[in-house]
């Protein structure tokens, strides 16, 4: 369903292998993701998204692996979606306002998308041209499970709106942070946002979504249970996406 992500030297991850590489061209061209080598003489970073239901717990193992490959001497950005710049964050109020409530399906698709555009072209395609790893807390499997499945959009439309809002730019890999929707919900205290507030049957959709994401591509998805404590659930991501990165032969640092 997604094009093959781009390898770890893909910095300005999917463009296309022989087009222009000029995010116009992609755009022109509706471009899907897929794969590409990095222009000579550029470096290529790596990109990690979190993925997972409400509560799963993505925050802290973001935060945990950052200080983790820091320590490795890596440069890490950690950004989040929706949000991440100054017009992203804005975005991201609109979205997660319960007073927007009846927003329409396709609009808040489109929402998301274009929070995602600005995050790659300021944040994460600059970072991973200078050869950093990008740690980002959501990122397109968030919409194919969310608005794809949960509100029914369809996947193929998800992802067409995506790869051209992103020029194909796609993570190396995705840590999915498996959780049952109903305990990641518990966890939870305070105000519901407009999504979290959705009923327990979506996040159901959701959680069955990204498993199914998963199981397609087992080579770009590492799933971590996350009902253990943070600790340990931390320690199954570190040496996890360690495997994969030393597999790709990062340096690591
Ligand atoms: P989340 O990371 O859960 O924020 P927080 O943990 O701070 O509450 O993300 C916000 C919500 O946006 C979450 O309910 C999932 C939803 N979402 C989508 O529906 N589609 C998307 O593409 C993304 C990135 C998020």
């Amino acid at each position: 369903m997604h094009g093959t992500p781009t390898g770890p030297a893909g910095t300005g991850s999917g463009r296309r292998p022989g087009g222009s590489g000029s995010r116009a061209a992609d755009r022109e061209a509706g471009a899907a993701p897929t794969t590409g080598s990095p222009p000579a003489g550029r470096r290529s970073g790596w990109f990690i998204s979190f993925e997972g239901v409400e509560g799963a717990g993505k925050t802290t193992q973001l935060d945990l692996l950052r200080r983790e490959l820091e320590a490795r001497g890596h440069e890490v950005v950690a950004t989040r979606e929706p949000g991440g710049t100054p017009v992203g964050e804005r975005i991201r109020a609109i979205l997660l306002d319960p007073v927007a409530g009846d927003l329409d399906a396709r609009a808040e698709a489109l929402l998301f998308a274009a929070a995602r555009a600005q995050l790659v072209e300021q944040v994460i395609r600059p970072a991973l041209d200078r050869g950093a790893v990008v740690l980002c807390d959501r990122f397109l499997d968030s919409s194919l499970a969310y608005q794809g499945v949960g509100r029914g959009l369809g996947s193929e439309q998800v992802e067409r709106i995506n790869g051209w809002a992103t020029a194909g730019v796609l993570p190396h890999l995705v840590v999915l942070l498996d959780l049952d929707p109903a305990a990641g919900l518990a966890r939870r205290s305070g105000r519901r946002d407009r999504i979290e507030g959705q009923e327990l049957d979506f996040h159901r959709e959701v959680a069955r979504a990204f498993r199914a994401l998963a199981a397609e591509q087992p080579d770009r998805f590492l799933v971590v249970a996350a009902a253990a404590p943070a600790d340990q659930v931390a320690g199954q991501v570190r040496a996890g996406v360690l495997a994969r990165m030393e597999g790709s032969r990062v340096g690591l640092g």
